[in-house]
């Protein structure tokens, strides 16, 4: 399959944002897309109580849908957490695992990434695969290494470019304002595509999966970010939770 099967993708992490009112957004958003035929998809992944509302909202159009957490179970005694089926059931493709605040908030652990990918996996939807440094780590100079341990240890088996999509997000850099310099996010990249080589089958999957970038996109510098080699669309926290800033990074794909 060539590479363009896989189009960069941009995505929209609502957080813990929304309410109904907020509906509004997306169709806003649905408005500016007619037309516009990005060189890339465009994702939305509300908090949990917004999917089946917004998968209403969306109908039919190019937006896609996303989950932001799962857990590895299809059912059962687990109070307030979410299946992949369920997610899927609504009408979601994708669910984001391992975000860094899932990693610190719930102590989210490389082993527990790696189920909620294979559940990901399971019920049919892509895995949005959250990795990143914390500023010590960078700072120490270990970023390639924890991304190298990261990947090792998230990934389950099976993925490939189809199911799975890495977002790099360094930690300092989410909802921070900072971002890294063009060099530190093409040597992360370059370095992820290069690990994932042994994880997904070979050089050759390994270079159609998707990486996106993460952390602090937005309009004055998403086109610079998405320049970079080996990067491959955005997540995008606060940016997304208003279409006129989230279009304006979409916009670099026009
Ligand atoms: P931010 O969040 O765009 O608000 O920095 C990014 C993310 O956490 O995915």
């Amino acid at each position: 399959m060539p590479a363009h099967d896989f189009p960069p993708l941009v995505a929209g992490n609502w957080k813990m944002n929304g309410t109904l009112a907020s509906l509004d957004e997306a169709r806003a958003l649905m408005k500016k897309l007619q037309g516009a035929n990005p060189r890339c998809d465009v994702m939305l992944c509300p908090p949990f109580t917004l999917i089946h509302p917004m998968a209403g909202v969306l109908g039919d159009s190019t937006i896609a849908l996303g989950g932001q957490d799962c857990h590895w179970e299809r059912s059962g005694a687990h109070t307030g957490d979410i299946a992949a089926e369920m997610l899927a059931d609504l009408g979601c493709t994708a669910v984001i695992v391992g975000h860094s605040e899932r990693r610190t908030d719930h102590g989210e652990t490389d082993e527990i990434v790696k189920r909620k990918a294979a559940a990901a996996h399971r019920a049919g939807l892509v895995s949005i695969v959250c990795i990143g440094e914390t500023i010590d780590e960078r700072k120490a100079g270990k970023t390639l290494d924890v991304l190298s341990r990261q990947i090792a240890g998230s990934l389950p088996e099976g993925a490939n470019a189809a199911n799975t999509v890495i977002a790099y997000e360094p930690v300092w850099a989410i909802g921070t304002g900072l971002t890294p310099t063009t060099d530190e996010v093409a040597e992360a990249h370059a370095h992820i595509r290069k690990e994932l080589a042994a994880r997904v089958g070979g050089e050759e999957e390994a270079a159609r999966v998707r990486i996106q970038y993460g952390g602090s996109v937005k309009p004055n510098n998403a086109h610079e970010l998405m320049s970079v080699p080996n990067v491959d669309g955005a997540l995008v926290g606060g940016a997304s939770l208003k279409a006129a800033d989230f279009f304006g990074i979409i916009e670099a794909y026009l």
